[in-house]
């Protein structure tokens, strides 16, 4: 258990935009902060994020909550490593009320893999740097490949030691258990045997955006050995998703942002030679062709995308497709073919830091015209061919979400390839078409699914709906304007705040809110408020109990609304605090008509339940007596606005 103090001080210290930003480009907005949302797809920024009120909240998803929350959300960390990941960020020494030994049993499965990989991270760095063996074997390899030292600190390069087991040994005698080795693909383990995957590798650690390390590629040394595969990476874990990783992100999301665009190359080399010419943008996809999850985790940094190539047509044709797939993700994808027998790592190693950049930008071509011209080639005289052609690349030019761009794209291409503009017109409108088609059914697929998935934005424990939206307004009204004075006593002088008045309200009707988290909410402000203290949102927003957290940052950023609510009814309020001496008594008024009119109805079902039966007069009796009784309260409410006591 990480100590009360050491968590309040974590709170205290961590930045919510300065966390995030790690992972989300953030813009500002007013007081604000606005990014395109990372737990969905979208193409506009609806992921808030308050650094005074120190919460996020997405008006798209409804995904919001505090700053340890944000990195369990993000990160699937649990609520203790987020708040260690945050203290690391942070320098804050954690103190715990118990430590260490059997707590490292107790973690769940993905820590344990993770604290294996580094672990087996930082053994791999000895193993280059401190052993005779390895620095004759491992270090001299990366140092005859030109890479400084300075480089093999940044990307953790390390080398494991040669022999069937080494490592694994190693490992096992420090405590560390084979499930996990095994799991993180470290350990082949079979039956009556066990070996170490990277036997004799130099290792290239990836790192997740947050910069743990989710899993290994290896490069043989053997060269000239066919059998042996050149590179071996971990295998897919519950800590590694190839199609979810891009190499060398961490060390590149900054530069990313600052430059405004991502260039994409083909493996750990490239990433690495690049770096060492200062251009550090710059991301590998690790063989595997692009997936729509990289991409979004591309675009988290930039729109901007620029692929290096290392001049082999054919494999270039076989991911024209995946392209398309980028296209369609809103971003902007441009091409650069590097010389001949050239990928980016040699070329950066032979070329200084100006000659790349200017490279790059010389020989960037903007993708669509880069498919025409390379589909020109092949097809030139070949009817079919040709027509196949068109239809490939009026298709991509089609995923466009902008009109005036694709007008633009059918005049060059049409000038390239010598078609008549009407032609690629109709060939784009059929492709409209088809993707009107898949959208709407996309959209009644999401429908579906949204159906059957629990709104966020609507706490999951919400029993009673025709409550939910005053009783949350007015837990909302209670946590943002508590402490505001509401009104004050002309003769004694005493003043009344707002949270006075609401809990003298809900307290004297004997009301009880119906969603138990803000009955919960409630009791523990008007606990606090008895002991003298005030309402601090911080509290609620940070509270332990994650279920509080979550919906008092639901109810904080809800004040947003609130704000829209009062100015589309006409009456414009400078602040907020103006109109609640009018809002929040008709609020509280409304809010008890609604619970008078539930027992009414209560009422009503239960005398024609009994006049069915032919039940006992008396019972029925006194249900009707009950019955006028809440009608009285009724017309008093109506007529009192509010103000009166409902027994
Ligand atoms: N790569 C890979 N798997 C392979 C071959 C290559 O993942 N079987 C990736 C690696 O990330 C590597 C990049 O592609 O960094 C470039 O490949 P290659 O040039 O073959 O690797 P190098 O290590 O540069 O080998 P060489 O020294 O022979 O150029
Ligand atoms: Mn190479």
């Amino acid at each position: 258990m990480i100590k009360r103090e050491t968590i309040d001080r974590i709170f205290d210290t961590a930045e919510i935009v300065d966390v995030i930003s790690d992972f989300v480009q953030l813009k500002r907005r007013g007081t604000n902060y606005v990014g395109l949302c990372p737990f969905h797809n979208e193409k506009t920024p609806s992921f808030n994020v308050s650094q005074s009120k120190g919460i996020y909240k997405c008006f798209g998803c409804g995904k919001g909550g505090n700053v340890v929350q944000f990195v369990m959300e993000h990160e699937h960390m649990s609520y203790p490593e987020s708040l260690k990941y945050l203290a690391t960020k942070y320098n804050i020494p954690v103190e715990e009320e118990k430590t260490s030994d059997e707590d490292v049993e107790k973690r769940d499965m993905r820590e344990s893999m993770m604290v294996v990989n580094e672990f087996a991270r930082k053994y791999f760095i000895r193993q280059l740097t401190e052993d005779e063996t390895g620095r004759a074997i491992g270090l001299s390899y990366f140092r005859e490949r030109g890479f400084t030292d300075q480089m093999i600190e940044k990307f953790d390069l390390g080398y494991c030691p040669e022999g069937k087991d080494t490592f694994t040994e190693y490992a096992l005698g420090k405590g560390y258990k084979l499930e996990f080795l095994e799991k993180t693909g470290l350990t082949i383990v079979r039956e009556d045997w066990r070996a170490d995957r990277f036997s004799g590798r130099v290792m290239f650690p990836i790192h997740s955006v947050s910069g743990r390390v989710v899993g290994f590629g290896g490069r043989t040394l053997r060269t000239g050995d066919k059998k042996t595969a050149k590179y071996l990476n971990s295998p897919e874990s519950e800590v590694y998703h190839k199609s979810k990783i891009l190499y060398g992100i961490y060390q590149a999301k900054r530069a990313i942002v600052q430059q405004n665009v991502c260039f994409l190359v083909e493996g750990y080399t490239d990433v690495i030679s690049m770096h060492q010419k200062g251009i550090e943008n710059v991301v590998a996809s690790s063989g595997t062709s692009l997936t729509e999850e990289q991409i979004r985790l591309i675009r988290r940094f930039s729109e901007n995308i620029t692929i290096l190539y290392d001049g082999d047509p054919a494999g270039l044709k076989a991911s024209l497709r995946g392209i398309d797939m980028i296209l369609e993700q809103g971003m902007n994808v441009r091409l650069v073919m590097f010389p001949e027998g050239e990928d980016p790592d040699s070329f950066a190693r032979k070329n200084s830091p100006d000659d790349i950049r200017t490279f790059i930008e010389a020989h960037q071509e903007d993708f669509i015209q880069f498919k025409t011209g390379l589909l020109m080639d092949e097809a030139s005289n070949d009817p079919v061919k040709r027509s196949e052609m068109i239809s490939s690349i009026v298709r991509s030019i089609s995923v466009l979400d902008n009109n005036i761009k694709q007008s633009e794209y059918i005049k060059s291409v049409s000038k390239i390839m010598d078609v008549d503009e009407d032609i690629l017109y109709k060939e784009l409108q059929k492709f409209r078409y088809k993707h009107l088609k898949d959208k709407q059914k996309q959209q009644k697929r999401q429908q579906l699914h949204d159906r059957n998935a629990p709104t966020p934005a609507v706490p999951s424990n919400v029993t009673n709906i025709i409550f939910e939206e005053h009783e949350k307004e007015i837990i909302s009204l209670l946590l943002t304007y508590g402490n505001n004075v509401f009104s004050k006593d002309e003769e004694s002088g005493v003043e009344h705040t707002v949270a006075d008045y609401i809990i003298n309200e809900i307290r004297n009707d004997e009301l009880k809110f119906e969603n138990f988290l803000y009955d919960k909410l409630f009791e523990e402000v008007a606990d606090l408020l008895t002991s003298g203290k005030k309402i601090d949102q911080h509290y609620f927003t940070r509270h332990p109990d994650s279920d509080i957290a979550h919906i008092s940052v639901e109810l904080c950023a809800t004040k947003y609304y609130l704000h829209k609510f009062w100015e589309k009814r006409g009456t414009y309020v400078q602040t907020a605090e103006d109109n609640l001496k009018e809002y929040l008594p008709n609020l509280i008024h409304q809010y008890k008509r609604k619970v008078m009119q539930k027992a009414q109805d209560k009422t009503v079902k239960r005398i024609k339940a009994l006049q069915n039966k032919d039940a006992d007069n008396k019972e029925i009796y006194s249900l009707l007596e009950e019955k006028r009784n809440i009608e009285k309260v009724i017309s008093l409410l109506v007529k009192n606005k509010g103000i009166v006591i409902m027994r």
